[in-house]
């Protein structure tokens, strides 16, 4: 087990992960995450960033000259052999007797025939059955041969029997997308296939067929992964595509040898940091620019409050690294995850730290910043929507309003300190909304405090708690009772607090799909909602 505490260590971890069997070694192979500082003490898993539980396991297989059993020999059998036959697999093809086109491909050689009905036997020594009789007793057979035999099955039309599924396939090979909703929604899925169809370019095939073509003497010319990296991007992103696409294959091929030739001889990686606002949860918040910096990290530093649903938009072969609290795992301090951007950077890498919100709002984002800057690295700071503003959008409350707020107050409730330096004075003056950060476990001093300096116990407040996801819940009151309402109510982290007349105004307005989940009759103006 890797001790707590040192860049250097867990830098080695990472890279050496293939040597021994860590913690963060095996988080890696099951969710593509690591946790920094790895933890000390017993083995405990943590929750798991990417990996969610899909039906059927996605893959293309090869078959050419594999023998492949095709059960039928009707309109659906002869139209399920064509994609066989594209694949190359040595087909065999068990009916009775067969349509026209199915005895034209036995004609010509293609596909062979055994006349007759199904038998288990047919399946021995096959690697794929598809079977298109649309006789359910024949289905049945056949599919349990299948099994008892290990040989994947499909039953066309018949999800209960089969163990695999055929995509709808968008084919510009070698590029081929494949599109399933495990016979969930097929109309979705042919409306998903024209969508794509259209966005994809004609000639995409044609791009990867020349990547393919130049790729060994990439891996010759460029030695180092990172280098290597940074050449396809650039072939795939600037000129060289733009040829392709257009059909120019041999100004395309002019360029590809001169941008080998430059990346060959260059040795300089340099690597940058962006500080991105990740929102507050609802990936529809990210804004495009925070979208492509994910989408063209090396490595993503993210915090514990990034939620999973922005992490699945992350580049797939970005190292993901958590420095967030979790439960049952260190958290890094900010010295420690300093550290880590400034070595990752000098590494040469892209490293997007992925914050909560905004990275400049609560966030010490500057604290980054500064210490990129000290060490002299490039860096780019990208904002993002803050929690009080996507979760006061997201139950109806506007954080100003002419009649009712001229202006807003973004506060931190973060430790007894933080509170004895505030204004209290001014914060307690009307027209104003308060919108405090990390204050569930200070809702008594901020009460009192906010009373004793003349705010009306009768101020409205909402609570907001997961805002903007799915388990957002909003939870209105006034100002004196704010801890009983918090108490009642099990408010958890992350929440917002929101003082002032808006938070009533946003009651009824509420827009962000949210069933009543309490109401409380009694008082008709409380009312929570997720
Ligand atoms: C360390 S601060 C980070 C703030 C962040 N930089 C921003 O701009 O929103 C964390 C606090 O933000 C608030 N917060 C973040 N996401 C939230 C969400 N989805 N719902 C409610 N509050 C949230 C909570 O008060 C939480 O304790």
């Amino acid at each position: 087990m890797p001790s707590a505490g040192s860049v250097d260590n867990f830098l080695s971890e990472i890279r050496h992960i293939d040597t021994s069997e860590t913690y963060n070694e095996a988080l890696y192979r099951q969710n593509q995450t690591v946790f920094f500082p790895p933890p000390v003490g017993p083995y405990i898993k943590c929750p798991s960033i990417r990996a969610e539980s899909v039906d059927y396991f996605p893959a293309f297989l090869e078959l050419k000259n594999k023998s492949c059993l095709l059960v039928g020999g009707g309109s659906v059998a002869s139209r399920k052999v064509e994609s066989l036959i594209a694949a190359g697999a040595a087909i065999t093809v068990v009916a009775p007797e067969l349509d026209a086109k199915l005895q034209r491909f036995v004609d010509s050689g293609r596909i062979t025939h055994r006349a007759g009905r199904f038998s288990p036997e047919d399946v021995k020594g096959q690697w794929l059955v598809v079977n298109a009789t649309g006789d359910s007793q024949v289905s049945n057979e056949v599919f349990a041969a299948s099994n008892a035999a290990r040989v994947f099955c499909n039953s066309v039309d018949e999800k209960t029997r089969c163990s695999y599924v055929s995509p709808a396939i968008i084919d510009r090979s070698p590029i081929v997308v494949a599109i399933s909703s495990g016979g969930a929604a097929p109309l979705l899925v042919r409306k998903l296939r024209a969508q794509i169809e259209t966005a994809l370019p004609a000639r995409v095939g044609q791009l990867a067929s020349l990547a393919s073509e130049w790729r060994g003497k990439v891996k010759n010319r460029i030695s180092d992964l990172l280098g290597r990296r940074r050449f396809w991007e650039r072939f795939f992103d600037g000129a060289i595509s733009n040829d392709v696409l257009a059909g120019r294959m041999s100004s395309a091929r002019l360029n590809i040898a001169r941008l080998l030739r430059d990346a060959a001889g260059s040795t300089d990686q340099q690597g940058e940091a962006w500080l991105v606002g990740a929102g507050p949860g609802d990936p529809g918040l990210l804004t495009i620019r925070a979208l492509q910096l994910m989408q063209s990290a090396d490595v993503v530093v993210h915090d514990r409050l990034v939620s999973k649903a922005v992490l699945a938009l992350v580049r797939r072969d970005a190292e993901l690294i958590s420095v967030g609290k979790t439960p049952g795992c260190q958290s890094a301090s900010q010295e420690e995850i300093n550290g880590l951007l400034i070595r990752l950077v000098r590494e040469g890498k892209r490293v997007c730290r992925l914050k909560g919100g905004d990275p400049f709002i609560f966030g010490r984002g500057g604290e980054e910043m500064e210490a990129l800057a000290t060490a002299g690295l490039r860096y780019q700071v990208v904002p993002g929507i803050t929690a009080a503003a996507g979760c006061a959008a997201y139950s109806g409350i506007p954080l100003t309003h002419r009649a009712m707020a001229q202006s807003v107050v973004f506060l931190t409730a973060h430790g007894k300190d933080s509170l004895d330096r505030l204004d209290w004075p001014s914060l307690a003056r009307d027209r104003q909304t308060l919108a405090l950060y990390m204050a569930v476990r200070r809702f008594q001093d901020i009460r009192d405090k906010l009373i004793e300096y003349g705010r009306s116990p009768e101020t409205p407040i909402a609570i907001i708690e997961n805002g903007t996801s799915d388990q957002q819940r909003v939870i209105h009151g006034y100002l004196e009772d704010l801890t009983d309402l918090a108490e009642r109510h099990d408010v958890v982290a992350p929440a917002i607090l929101i003082v002032g007349d808006v938070a009533e105004f946003g009651i009824g307005k509420e827009w962000f799909e949210s069933p009543p989940v309490i109401q409380q009759p009694e008082t008709p103006a409380l009312v929570a909602t997720r």
